[in-house]
């Protein structure tokens, strides 16, 4: 069976979508036809990012901004939204990791997470409502199995996207009566990517522990999470809304747990230095 997209003439943002996952769901949306914005901090990565997408031969649109930083977001979104129009899909995915025991984080290691992924998000969906599509805009975060799994040396990273998974379902329903779906996709591990650089046990790219836990036997690819990020974009998800939609390869707690938690002694038995 086949599933075909077609976003031609749609806006696509995607906020944090320079690198990894998130320029993988940008691709995604590029090849189906759609006008894609990109964002986040580092103009190096938005520059390459927007060179990449822009063989699809639509529309292409990069922004650089911190999403820290309320008033940059909300400019972000006011000059997209008069490059391409009305925001049909939104994906927000910018986030930060790192591994640390809770008692060797410093307060602003734990709040530079917290502001990135959680207030953050808050950011993104706050600046972007005036934008989106109203009927009919698909609004998709992106959380992690962090939001619902206690790890250990992941508190910050714990605390934050749960708050992502929380925000996205009260904005579920207080958007709801605007026509506007907000939806999370929680990945698990996901090969050749900066969050298993940063998370995998060897610190080699997709470590062989986890693959061995992971119950469908493999690592997920960003065109996993992007084949997702397209159905909920798509009229054929318009009953799905609130819903923090795992695509881990059938069990987040018994790959990414042990996987983290193992990278993390390695860590801590490494030489200080
Ligand atoms: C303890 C650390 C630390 C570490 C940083 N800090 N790294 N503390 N252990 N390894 C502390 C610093 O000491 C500092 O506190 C504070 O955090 C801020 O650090 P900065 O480097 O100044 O912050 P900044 O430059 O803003 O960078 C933010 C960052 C960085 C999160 C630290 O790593 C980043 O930009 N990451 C973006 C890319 C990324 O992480 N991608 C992976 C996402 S994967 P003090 O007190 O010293 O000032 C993901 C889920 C994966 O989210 C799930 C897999 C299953
Ligand atoms: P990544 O490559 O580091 O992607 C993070 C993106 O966010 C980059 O485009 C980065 O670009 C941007 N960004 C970071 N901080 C930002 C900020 N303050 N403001 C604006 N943009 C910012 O990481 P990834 O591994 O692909 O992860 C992507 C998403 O998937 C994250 O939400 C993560 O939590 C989630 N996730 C990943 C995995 C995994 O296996 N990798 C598993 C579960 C969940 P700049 O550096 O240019 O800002």
């Amino acid at each position: 069976m086949t599933i075909s997209f077609d976003f031609a003439s749609r806006h696509v943002f995607v906020f944090g979508g320079t690198t990894g996952i998130n320029l993988g769901i940008a691709h995604a949306f590029a090849r189906h036809g759609a006008n894609v914005t990109v964002a986040s901090r580092k103009q190096e990565n938005v520059d390459a990012a927007v060179a990449a997408l822009a063989a699809y031969g639509a529309g292409v649109f990069g922004v650089t901004a911190d999403v820290r930083d309320f008033d940059a977001v909300g400019r972000a979104f006011a000059q997209a939204h008069e490059r391409f129009g009305k925001i049909d899909v939104l994906v927000s995915g910018a986030a930060g990791n790192f591994l640390a025991e809770l008692n060797q984080l410093s307060s602003n290691g734990f709040k530079v997470v917290v502001d990135i992924d959680l207030n953050g998000t808050f950011h993104v969906m706050r600046q972007a409502f005036p934008y989106l599509a109203s009927p009919g805009a698909s609004v998709i975060n992106i959380t992690a199995p962090q939001g619902a799994i206690p790890i250990r040396y992941q508190a910050h990273v714990c605390a934050a996207k749960a708050g992502v998974d929380q925000l996205t379902r009260v904005l579920a329903m207080e958007w709801g009566v605007a026509g506007v779906r907000v939806n999370a996709i929680s990945p698990g591990p996901i090969a050749d990517t900066e969050g298993m650089r940063r998370l995998s046990p060897q610190g080699t790219e997709g470590g062989t522990l986890v693959q061995g836990l992971v119950p469908l036997g493999r690592l997920g690819t960003s065109e996993d999470i992007a084949n997702l990020a397209m159905f909920l974009g798509s009229s054929a998800a318009s009953f799905i809304s609130g819903a923090i939609i795992p695509c881990d390869g059938g069990g987040a707690i018994d790959s990414v747990k042990p996987m983290i938690e193992a990278a993390a002694r390695e860590q801590a038995a490494r030489p200080a230095g």
